[in-house]
């Protein structure tokens, strides 16, 4: 059986974050193939070009995960109808310095969740376009806009909700199926 290694990012530090809540609810739901990683950016410092002359470990550690993953995910909120800063900021790192965008050829997907009706809708159209430009190939089907509602996570940290479970895991096994897709034709070791 062919696995994948999906690095994923929550786009959100708050310790109390619902989209790290729901990521480790939607975790459950995937295929086997799937093996999720956190890629973490917490301690990576406000970019500036002034370091590509010299990318500091962190910014280089985060690169190579992004690098080394075969597909990325990114749970996120959304913020002021956008990204919240810090995402954009370890994006900002992956993608430079110039020429070595480290997104470009990884397979992404993108879900968030919030409380309001749109569930990151604005959000991730933001994102979208972000990683549209670092060339990344994006699942475009489905899309998941996800209302974060009290109980839609239970004690055991699942999803409560059959249907809800059910659209998730179509969701996750579409994104097994179009990273192997992608991966077809642009391997990983090309
Ligand atoms: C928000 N929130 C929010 N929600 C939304 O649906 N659209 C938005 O544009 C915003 N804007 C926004 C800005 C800022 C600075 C904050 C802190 C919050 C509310 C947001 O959905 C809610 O706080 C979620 O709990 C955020 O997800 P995490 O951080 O808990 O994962």
């Amino acid at each position: 059986m062919k696995t994948y290694n999906v690095g994923y990012l929550i786009g959100s530090i708050a310790k109390d974050s619902i989209n790290r809540k729901f990521a480790n609810a939607l975790f459950k739901l995937a295929p086997s193939q799937l093996k999720f990683a956190e890629i973490s950016y917490r301690d990576l410092p406000i970019y500036s070009y002034d370091y590509d002359a010299d990318y500091p470990e962190a910014g280089r550690k985060f690169k190579q995960a992004i690098k080394s993953s075969d597909a990325i995910l990114i749970v996120t909120p959304e913020y002021n109808r956008s990204i919240p800063g810090g995402l954009k900021n370890a994006i900002d790192w992956a993608s430079r310095p110039w020429g070595t965008n480290s997104f470009a050829n990884i397979p992404s997907g993108v879900i968030g969740t919030s409380p309001g009706a749109i569930g990151t809708a604005v959000g991730q159209q933001h994102l979208r376009s972000i990683l549209g430009f670092l060339n990344s190939p994006q699942m475009n089907s489905p899309e998941a806009y996800i209302q974060f509602k009290d109980g839609m996570i239970n004690d055991a940290g699942e999803i409560a909700d059959a249907s809800t479970a059910k659209f998730l895991g179509d969701y996750l096994e579409e994104f097994h199926q179009f990273i192997a897709r992608v991966l077809t034709v642009l391997p990983r070791d090309a």
